[in-house]
């Protein structure tokens, strides 16, 4: 197959910068999300079309990537009358980059064969940034002959994409990942926040320590603003508190202990209690500044 056209569906903080770097190749780009508005400014900055419906974004293209929120949000545009799946041309291939539980994967993978076309599951890593610099790190669940396909349309926003099994293996390397950060991201805040409590300079200390065995992609990307207590941007805590659901339950029913995990999460729930839903996933460190929030 010959890959033309592509579609994508959801422009938040991830999707807009991705379907940005599709714009900027010689395939045609077909954009849908939601908020209308979004989709307006989309094309004002890249060239495309937009549609009024999933379903009608998907009509003509032959791979279909997706980037909404959560389990429900994805079957929300993918089923009924104006889901993803009513437009899906016979052979056509359906990329789902959210972050989403690996049973969805396998329920959305038998939806889109009996249709007659492909689904991979191929949660992204490496924020906001990595959208933006297309240097995403994709984590593929499927199968190879459609991987073969997609991967060339990965590879625009992607600096690595790796096919990790059948159905699902995508969405349990990204569980992986994420119960990585969550252990990393607040060995990050104690650090930081003893730094400040005894007199040191935060910059000063990252500067000196990120030489070293502490180094981390959070203390590289996010010491200096957790330093400054900016978290208007990134990966916000609702999703991570998200994601960090879905590793938990998975590890329940696998019979693995995930002890910090389960911790951390509890610390993202009173970050949530803070206001800080959407604030970047690093603002873990507020949790500790403000104890009324424990
Ligand atoms: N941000 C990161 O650093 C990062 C990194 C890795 C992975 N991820 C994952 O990537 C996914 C997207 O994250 P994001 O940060 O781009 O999220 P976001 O900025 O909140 O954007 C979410 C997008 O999904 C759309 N959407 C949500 N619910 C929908 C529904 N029910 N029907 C239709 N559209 C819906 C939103 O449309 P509206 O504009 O209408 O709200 C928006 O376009 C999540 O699964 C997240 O866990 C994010």
């Amino acid at each position: 197959m010959t890959t033309e056209k592509v579609a994508f569906v959801g422009l938040g903080v991830m999707g807009y910068p991705m379907a940005g770097h599709l714009s900027g190749t010689s395939l045609g780009v077909t954009v849908y999300n939601r908020t209308d508005s979004r989709a307006q400014q989309w094309l004002q900055t890249f060239s495309g079309e937009k549609a009024a419906t999933p379903a009608e974004t998907a009509a003509d293209a032959d791979i279909v990537c997706l980037c909404v929120g959560n389990d429900d949000d994805v079957r929300s545009v993918v089923y009924g009358d104006t889901g993803i799946l009513a437009g899906l041309k016979k052979g056509a291939i359906l990329i789902d980059h959210t972050t989403a539980s690996p049973q969805l994967a396998k329920e959305l993978e038998l939806a889109v064969s009996e249709a007659g076309s492909e689904f991979l599951d191929a949660p992204v890593s490496g924020g906001q940034a990595g959208a933006e610099n297309g240097s995403l790190t994709i984590m593929v669940g499927g199968n190879q002959a459609p991987f073969n396909i997609a991967k060339e349309v990965m590879n625009v926003y992607a600096k690595s994409v790796q096919l990790m099994g059948p159905a699902g293996s995508g969405q349990l390397t990204k569980a992986v990942n994420q119960i990585c950060i969550a252990g990393v991201l607040q060995g990050l805040s104690e650090g930081l926040h003893f730094a400040e409590k005894v007199g040191l300079d935060i910059n000063a200390v990252v500067d000196v320590i990120s030489k070293g065995a502490a180094q981390s992609w959070q203390m590289e990307n996010r010491a200096a603003t957790m330093a400054e207590a900016e978290f208007d941007f990134g990966f916000a805590v609702d999703w991570m508190r998200k994601d960090l659901a879905i590793a938990l339950a998975t590890a329940n029913a696998a019979g693995v202990s995930l002890p910090l995990t389960a911790l951390v999460d509890q610390f993202y729930q009173d970050v949530q209690r803070q206001g800080g839903g959407r604030w970047d996933s690093s603002s873990l460190i507020q949790r500790l500044r403000s104890p009324d929030a424990r």
